[in-house]
């Protein structure tokens, strides 16, 4: 059977309701109460410069790699802007019934992840706290508008790729510091992000059933211009760079960790009952796959050719 009809935003909000309250029971019974501060080395903390007239910042505080408080700091804005996110969702999704719940939900575990790695990086002075609050300040100054902000199904591809893009990114970002209790702190962040692209992943799987053109059609879409959520912030091309280089997070990553897994998950290329628009989709998503895997292997290549280069120095 082909489905053919086109169900309105509203009408997906409703049928997939159920499918909400499904998982949102799930991801209860599955979330594992934990706190912030027992993550914390507090008495390696110092007071700082200022009113309280104690040592300014140095960058010899911390023994933390460079390219590791970059992505600290990419990842730790990206959580900051959190009242944003609750805007996008909290608009889309609204605030009553299981939606609303889990919006709420959702709002108050991300809520933890800024204040666990701003206490962390502030005791441990790993990275500039001043440079870090006028950076924290220009980035939620600008806010944050989803590229995809008044369409459900658009809005659940890109949250089911993004909370598995930030657990990759939290995760990796723990082991290039070097520093044990900062990896155990971005492992226990990155299992909520896992939680978090689960339940969305099961709600865009429950929408391939109602609407498998719709759907197959959002997914193309969001692939074919993700941006990271904190593509905003001041300098993000150079970093991002710094990030890839790094491999913290990289073209190959973002495709064969974020995307394929996900996508199989749906099956997207065993979808049947798509119509010639949902078709159109699917041969875009394999077009952009195999796009990505060649600038992927170009970035890998040029990687190992900077590699050699300074190896050689
Ligand atoms: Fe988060
Ligand atoms: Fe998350």
């Amino acid at each position: 059977m082909t489905v053919s009809t086109t169900l309105s935003q509203t009408a997906l909000l409703v049928e997939l309701e159920p499918v909400v309250a499904r998982n949102l029971d799930r991801h209860l019974s599955l979330a594992k109460e934990w706190f912030p501060h027992e993550y914390v080395p507090w008495s390696e903390g110092r007071t700082f410069d200022g009113p309280l007239g104690g040592e300014a910042w140095s960058p010899t505080d911390s023994t933390i790699p460079d390219v590791a408080r970059t992505a600290l700091i990419v990842n730790l804005l990206t959580e900051d802007n959190l009242p944003s996110y609750h805007h996008e969702i909290a608009t889309l999704f609204g605030r009553d019934g299981a939606w609303g719940t889990w919006v709420h939900r959702w709002t108050a575990e991300e809520g933890r992840h800024g204040v666990a790695i701003r206490d962390y990086l502030t005791v441990t002075r790993a990275v500039d706290p001043v440079a870090l609050e006028r950076a924290r300040m220009t980035h939620m100054s600008e806010g944050y508008t989803n590229a995809h902000g008044d369409e459900v199904l658009h809005s659940l591809a890109y949250v089911s790729f993004q909370e598995l893009a930030t657990r990759i990114s939290h995760r990796n970002t723990g082991k290039a510091t070097g520093d044990p209790a900062c990896e155990a702190l971005l492992a226990r962040v990155a299992a909520d992000e896992n939680l978090h692209m689960v339940f969305y992943r099961n709600l865009l799987a429950a929408a391939f059933e109602l609407a498998p053109s719709q759907a197959m059609r959002a997914v193309a879409d969001v692939v074919a211009d993700f941006q990271m959520p904190g593509s905003g912030i001041d300098g993000f091309a150079r970093k991002s760079v710094a990030i890839a280089l790094a491999g913290i997070y990289d073209l190959r990553q973002h495709r064969d960790e974020v995307l394929q897994p996900v996508l199989r998950q749906w099956d997207v290329f065993n979808v049947t009952g798509l119509n010639a628009d949902g078709e159109a989709a699917r041969e875009q998503l394999a077009t952009q796959l195999a796009d990505l895997d060649r600038a992927a292997s170009r970035f890998e290549e040029k990687r190992d050719a900077r590699a050699a280069r300074q190896a050689l120095r």
